[in-house]
């Protein structure tokens, strides 16, 4: 850390509060921000760990509605569950509050005001989508449409899940009510906008001249916004759920969930510290770290250090290390499907075991890229990792101890050259692991710690003491010295990653006293120290547990398929004659290749009963391209050709998707000519 900063101040993204929460923001968000944290405070620094809920939005009245409760309802049962969840495996925030309090209430609205006074929005009349069955205004994510794009049927009203394009709800064809399938007018209403367009030349300087050292995913997307240029931004919306518009003639509106949703990080700072907040947001020696998930880029790199510059008086966010997405067991993890593995509920099925939790999602950090959670990976690395590596270096270490020595840290007698570069490979460790630490690089700096452990265990295989008991006692109290040393930069190395199984070891140490700057040191155990009593530091994992989770998952499939399986609603009419429109015809694959370098396009030559017609479709990830050669396929056969890759593409092939996103290709039964009109 360079010198300038005085205090850190860590803030991690705050969690709706419309579910309880999953490996997959604990993966991404609050393991590699507890991590940070605890290393920052071990080293003596002024930091301090922001959390809350967030409770405002949209997810939370849809929420309330399913369960025929009151949005407050909802954020209350939902804020105690997470933050249950969150204590419970050791995230140790400094304040856990949330976006319903008082004093962010007051204090968003005060923000907006001070904005509004200041002149710093454009107030615009426009026109939006509205239900006149529902009679509401829909929010983007509520309005869903053709893409206009790839034409994905269902894409959202600010992305398209299916190409990834950001998308307007303007954009979107034949746009209907994602909830109630009913089809959209327009409507005026009138909002206040943050002209992010105003910041841009700014925000080009910030970021990509000034902020180079960020990750390349956040650094890539923020170039990628800025590059196709910023527009205004809506910061509030007609909806009751929120903090009102603390302006005339705004009645019934409410500040956009994500205007008011990062100045949550102050008011919850104010929270803890009520006199002396502003020096943590004020000063220019703050060093600000926002940790958050890769959909939240835009809002920490862009939207909220616009407002925070609008405002003045703010400081910004000197780095935001974002992770990717984790997916478990290679599917995307969904809320409304039940498809994670919940906090709360591993709590109660692995009690005592947050570490196992905290060491395999670090150890699969979706850090540059989305990564998968498996249960037999949790497995594995709890039984061949920290079962057979670290606890059961620990545990020779100190059974031999107590064998031998009678549980008392034995004198140091002769180093050999060979302790010596034992030695020295574990004083290298403190500085490698700072050095990762300090670069967000999570998942290498515990593989660091990890070799501390391997170390260790490989020094007591080749040094076997158990064979020198009877021979050479003065040796064995030399490796046994040496060993526990190391158990002991063990306890501090692993402390910001697994504090549970640090805070264990230290009671079998029987020795309180550890300070990050001791990592490295041979002195740690003073001779004659008396051990404490020694238990596993961790258990293996029986099949049995394993097995449990793969049947709830199993079960959740299923339940996914049949029961609660619901059909995209239907989109508008469209009229006859458009569908005449559309040339769809039977072909037969004569060829079907992976595309070099695409990863998700596959090259058809069909016979189309007139030619050999090239087709490039997007679907490598779906099928296996030998197994569709000889297959008969639909294709609309009068679409205008399209390069892609370099290669001009002649049709599109028809395939039905569920909307989960399983695709089955359509064929035609029993085979027909190729070149067959399909009517
Ligand atoms: N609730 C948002 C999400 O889960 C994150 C909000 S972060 C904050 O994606 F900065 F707005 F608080
Ligand atoms: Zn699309």
């Amino acid at each position: 850390m360079e010198k300038k900063f005085k205090r850190t101040l860590v803030t991690s993204a705050l969690p709706y509060a419309n579910g309880p929460v999953h490996i997959g923001h604990l993966a991404g968000v609050y393991v590699p921000a507890d991590i940070y944290v605890r290393y920052l405070r071990l080293k003596g620094e002024d930091v301090l760990f922001i959390g809350g809920s967030d409770e405002h939005g949209v997810p939370v009245t849809i929420r309330a509605k399913k369960e025929g409760i009151t949005p407050q309802d909802v954020v209350d049962r939902y804020h105690n569950i997470i933050k249950e969840s969150f204590e419970g495996f050791g995230i140790s925030f400094d304040v856990y509050s949330r976006t319903t309090s008082d004093t962010h209430k007051q204090l968003a609205s005060d923000f907006f005001r001070k904005l509004y006074d200041d002149g710093k929005f454009v107030k615009m009349e426009s026109e939006q989508y509205y239900d006149e069955g529902e009679q509401q205004f829909l929010t983007d994510r509520n309005i869903r449409g053709e893409c206009p794009r790839c034409h994905a049927a269902d894409a959202y009203g600010d992305q398209c899940e299916k190409c990834g394009a950001t998308l307007s709800p303007d954009e979107l064809i034949n746009p209907y009510n994602a909830d109630s399938g009913n089809p959209l007018v327009k409507r005026k209403t009138t909002h206040w906008y943050l002209p992010l367009d105003q910041y841009q030349p700014w925000l080009e300087q910030w970021i990509l001249n000034e902020h180079k050292e960020w990750r390349s995913n956040v650094y890539g997307q923020c170039k990628s916004w800025l590059d196709s240029g910023l527009r205004e931004r809506a910061v509030t919306r007609d909806l009751s759920w929120g903090i009102p518009v603390p302006v005339e003639g705004a009645e019934g509106k409410v500040l956009y969930v994500w205007f008011d949703a990062p100045i949550g990080y102050i008011s919850n700072t104010k929270e803890l510290l009520p006199d002396t907040w502003e020096q943590w947001w004020k000063s220019e020696d703050t060093r600000l770290v926002h940790f958050i998930g890769k959909d939240n880029i835009v809002f920490h790199c862009i939207v909220f250090p616009s407002m925070l510059k609008a405002h003045g008086d703010y400081v910004l966010p000197d780095n935001v290390p974002s992770n990717e997405f984790l997916n478990l067991e290679d599917d995307k993890i969904s809320t409304s499907r039940n498809w994670a593995v919940w906090l709360n509920e591993y709590l109660v099925d692995f009690p005592g075991k947050q570490d196992v939790l905290r060491y395999v999602l670090t150890a699969n950090a979706p850090e540059t890229k989305d990564n998968n959670f498996t249960w037999k990976d949790f497995q594995a690395r709890n039984n061949n990792e920290l079962v057979a590596v670290y606890g059961n270096f620990v545990n020779r270490a100190l059974v031999l101890t107590k064998k031998y020595f009678d549980g008392k840290v034995p004198a140091c007698g002769e180093i050999t050259d060979y302790d010596k570069a034992i030695i020295e490979e574990f004083v290298n460790v403190k500085s490698e692991v700072e050095k990762l630490l300090d670069q967000f690089k999570f998942r290498e700096a515990q593989k660091e710690a990890m070799n501390l452990a391997r170390i260790g265990n490989r020094y007591l295989a080749e040094t076997e003491p158990w064979k020198l008991a009877k021979s050479d006692l003065s040796r064995v109290a030399t490796i046994l010295n040496l060993s526990l040393q190391l158990v002991a930069n063990l306890s501090i190395a692993f402390e910001p990653f697994l504090p549970f199984s640090s805070k264990k070891l230290r009671s079998m140490l029987a020795y309180e006293e550890f300070k990050w700057e001791n990592l490295g040191r041979t002195d740690l155990l003073p001779e004659g120290h008396t051990l404490g009593e020694v238990v596993l530091l961790f258990e293996k994992i029986e099949d049995d547990a394993i097995q449990a989770q793969l049947d709830r998952l199993a079960r959740i499939k299923k339940e996914n398929e049949t029961a609660n399986y619901k059909a995209n609603p239907v989109r508008p009419n469209c009229t006859f004659d458009d569908f005449l429109k559309l040339d769809m015809r039977v072909g037969t694959v004569l060829e079907c290749t992976k595309v070099p370098k695409a990863d998700k396009l596959l090259q058809f030559k069909i016979d189309d009963g007139l030619e050999t017609r090239t087709i490039l479709s997007g679907i490598a990830k779906h099928f296996k391209p030998e197994e569709l050669v000889g297959k008969q396929v639909c294709f609309i056969a009068n679409l205008p050709p399209r390069t892609m890759r370099g290669i001009v593409s002649e049709g599109m092939i028809l395939s039905a998707e569920d909307n989960e996103g399983k695709l089955s290709l359509l064929t035609v039964e029993p085979k027909a000519k190729p070149g067959s009109e399909i009517k």
